[in-house]
C-alpha cells in the first residue's frame, strides 16, 4: 500500500499524483489496478451516487458500508475516506470516535476533513497525536454548501488570505495532504509552493501537485459535469445503446436464450 510517506517524496520527485473517487468494489479494483495513487471514498457519494442534493444528509454509517466494500477492491492505493458532514466538527472527542470507527471498520489508511477554522485545526492536532492520518479539503467545501454555495472561493483578498492561512495551518497541524477545490489557479500555485505536503486540486489549475476527480464526472455518467471536470468518456451514452440493444432483443426473443 501506498504509504502517506511517500506522498511527501512524491512531491519532492515532482512525481503528480493522481486521485479518483470510488465507493463500490468493482469500480476501486479497476482503479486499483490501473494504478491510481489515492482512492478517495468521497461524500460526492452522498449526490452523485445516492441522489441527494448536497452531501449533508450521509451518515457515518453509509461511508462506512462503501468504505469497506472500496477496500476489498485495493491492493496497492492508498484509500482515504470522507468524514461526513456533523461527525467531527462539533468537538474533538466526536472527531476521535468518527476517525477511529473508520479505521477500525473498514481499515482504510486515512480520513479527509473540511475546512481550517481553529477549532478544526485543533481536531486535526489531536487526531494526527493518536495516530490517525488526516488528508484536509479547503476552498469550496461541499459541506459548508448553505454557506457559501457551489461557487469558486477565493476570488478576493480577504479570501485568499483565509484559505492560504488555513492550509499552512493544516500542514503545521500534521496534515499530510490537503485538497484545494475551486479556487483560482495562481492561489492554488502559492498554496503548493508554501507547502512542503502535496496539495490535491479540483478545478485549482495545473500547478497543485496531484489532481482528483470524481471517477462518475470521468466516465461521464454524472447528470450535471462541474465546469472544470471532463468527461474522459461517454459511458452514459453506452449504457444506453447496450440497454437499448438488450431491450430489443427481449422484445424479439430471437437473439437471446430463454430458458
Ligand atoms: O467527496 C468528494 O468526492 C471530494 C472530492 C471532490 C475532492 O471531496
Amino acid at each position: 500500500m501506498l504509504t502517506i510517506r511517500q506522498l511527501v517524496q512524491y512531491k519532492q520527485q515532482n512525481r503528480k499524483i493522481v486521485v479518483l473517487t470510488a465507493w463500490d468494489y468493482p469500480i476501486a479494483r479497476i482503479l486499483d489496478r490501473a494504478g491510481v495513487d489515492i482512492i478517495l471514498v468521497g461524500d460526492s457519494l452522498a449526490m452523485v451516487a445516492l441522489g441527494h442534493s448536497s452531501t449533508l444528509p450521509l451518515t457515518l454509517d453509509a461511508m462506512i458500508h462503501h468504505a469497506q466494500a472500496v477496500m476489498r477492491g485495493v491492493e496497492k492505493a492508498l484509500v482515504v475516506v470522507d468524514l461526513p458532514f456533523l461527525t467531527y466538527q462539533q468537538d474533538v472527542s466526536t472527531a476521535i470516535a468518527s476517525a477511529g470507527r473508520v479505521l477500525k471498520e473498514t481499515g482504510a489508511g486515512a480520513v479527509k476533513l473540511e475546512g481550517g477554522h481553529p477549532h478544526l485545526i485543533e481536531t486535526v492536532v489531536r487526531l494526527v497525536e493518536i495516530g490517525i492520518p488526516v488528508m484536509g479539503h479547503v476552498g469550496l467545501t461541499p459541506q459548508s454548501v448553505k454557506q457559501l454555495g457551489f461557487r469558486q472561493q477565493g476570488k478576493t483578498e480577504v479570501d485568499r488570505q483565509r484559505i492560504l492561512a488555513e492550509a499552512l495551518a493544516l500542514e503545521q497541524a500534521g496534515a499530510f495532504s490537503i485538497v484545494l477545490e475551486h479556487i483560482p489557479a495562481d492561489l492554488a500555485q502559492e498554496i503548493s509552493e508554501k507547502l512542503v505536503i502535496p496539495t490535491i486540486g479540483i478545478g485549482a489549475g495545473v500547478h497543485c501537485d496531484g489532481q482528483v476527480l470524481v471517477t462518475a464526472d470521468l466516465l461521464g455518467l454524472s447528470d450535471q459535469l462541474p465546469p472544470f471536470a471532463k468527461a474522459y468518456v461517454d459511458l452514459r451514452g453506452a449504457i444506453t445503446a447496450a440497454v437499448q440493444a438488450y431491450q430489443q432483443d427481449v422484445r424479439r426473443v430471437t437473439d437471446i436464450e430463454v430458458d
